[in-house]
């Protein structure tokens, strides 16, 4: 099957560009000027941008065990809609994701009902539990890219140990939910002025740091390859700056929500405001910022973590932490912090594609000759409004409800299929 794109700005190399893209045979087959192929299929793209279909490494699929929130096929609906091609799923399903049955079943799923390409990111211990190591070697042989305990922190730093050992034995990098629990007690919100005022109990950046210094010292001695999740604070980012230049082989994300939002969000008691980690300071959001645009942050992960209206509509010290993020990913970076020339388009846009894919060596993330015709459409000059009848989650955890942000998703193309059209 021959597919032709057809009025686009391509993104090549960090610029658009305009011209004519032919797909064949599931591939980028030919980018052009004018192409003169004779095709199935053509595509206007009405002079909207064709990216790299963007790739997510964090993310909650809940499925199995908790389908009520999310299963594969919503979620990977729910991403396509976002412009994701390729997820990675985190393991804290029920039961947890520690073992090649379970990882089968993620990936026999997928393939079956996923409108995107699923990775599975395997648990680091046990059931998740902080006490024994998990199967990560056979995990590895089923095809797992990572392991994380996400949601949870191992507390014991020996068994960390071990655990980074055992995982820089078979090259698996370990992704870490950064979060001592003494220090973060029964905390709702960073601590701070907003917590004080809203008389919610505060969670201290200390118990993300400490455990980033902890595991960057740890992973060193290990010799293993370390991916910090959802940083959110200076002086993490300070830590991993250091460990990088001492070439220490560590990673890091930022979400969405915190590179556009603070604790001032939680004010009004929105449980949608409310993650791990936790909203944080002005500051910390600006370094966050800052961080994306010199590089020290590898890419931008969503943390896309689903709960019913029934579990969030509740007290905020009883909600759950989390929020979705698929659907909104790119258009609020788009609006909040490319159309306003705090970022590069091409900051934006490599940071959800190339760049998570190089962090844990994924296919895909770029335009070019030969590779798997995974795209996305986007009309920067279009605008989106996120109802909860709109969006394609079965949750609709978001603090973005009713919200119209610049830019759309007009389609999304997998191996050359349409996995997602505007209608
Ligand atoms: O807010 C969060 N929700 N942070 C996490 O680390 C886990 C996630 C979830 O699974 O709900
Ligand atoms: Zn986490």
């Amino acid at each position: 099957m021959k597919t032709i794109i057809k009025n686009a700005l391509i993104y090549l190399d960090g610029k658009l560009e305009r011209k004519e893209l032919l797909i064949d045979n599931k591939r980028i087959a030919q980018i052009a000027d004018t192409i003169f192929d004779k095709a199935d299929q053509i595509i206007d793209a009405g002079g909207a941008c064709v990216f790299p279909g963007f790739i997510d490494i964090h993310a909650h699929l809940r499925d199995p065990g908790q389908t009520h929130k999310e299963d594969i096929k919503s979620g990977t609906q729910s991403a396509a809609k976002g412009g994701y091609t390729l997820v990675c799923a985190m393991p804290n399903t029920d039961p947890v994701t520690d073992n090649i049955a379970s990882v089968e079943y993620i990936q026999l799923r997928a393939k079956e009902y996923g409108s995107v390409r699923v990775y599975v990111i395997g648990a680091l211990t046990k059931h998740s539990l902080g006490e024994e190591i998990s199967e990560m070697a056979t995990m590895k042989s089923g095809g797992i890219v990572a392991v994380s305990d996400d949601g949870k922190c191992v507390q014991n730093a020996r068994l960390m140990l071990s655990c980074l050992r055992y995982a820089a034995n078979f090259d698996i990098p370990v992704i870490i939910h950064p979060e001592d629990y003494a220090l973060a007690g029964k905390g709702q919100i960073s601590a701070g002025k907003v917590a004080t005022r809203t008389g919610l109990s505060g969670i201290p950046g200390l118990a993300e740091e400490v455990i980033i210094a902890r595991d960057i010292m740890l992973a060193e001695s290990a010799g293993a390859k370390l991916h910090i999740a959802h940083i959110s604070t200076a002086r993490s980012l300070q830590l991993v700056r250091e460990a990088k230049e001492r070439g220490l082989p560590v990673t890091c994300e930022v979400t969405p929500h915190h590179l556009v939002l603070t604790d001032e969000a939680c004010l009004n008691f929105d449980t949608n405001t409310k993650m791990k980690p936790p909203l944080r300071s002005e500051s910390d959001r600006l370094a966050c910022v800052q961080a994306l645009n010199d590089g020290l942050i590898d890419c931008i992960a969503t943390d896309h973590a689903p709960h019913a209206d029934f579990e969030k509509e509740r007290e905020f010290d009883h909600a759950p932490f989390g929020i979705i993020g698929f659907e909104t990913a790119f258009g609020i970076l788009y609006d909040r912090l490319v159309k306003t020339k705090v970022i590069e388009l091409s900051t934006l846009v490599d940071n959800l594609s190339k760049k998570p894919a190089k962090v844990l060596n994924l296919p895909g993330g770029e335009i070019k000759i030969g590779v798997k015709a995974d795209l996305t459409i986007i009309d920067l000059n279009a605008s989106t409004t996120y109802t909860k009848e709109n969006i394609l989650s079965k949750s609709k955890n978001t603090p973005w409800i009713d919200q119209t942000i610049a830019s759309k998703v007009m389609y999304t193309i997998k191996s050359g299929i349409i996995t997602y059209k505007d209608q």
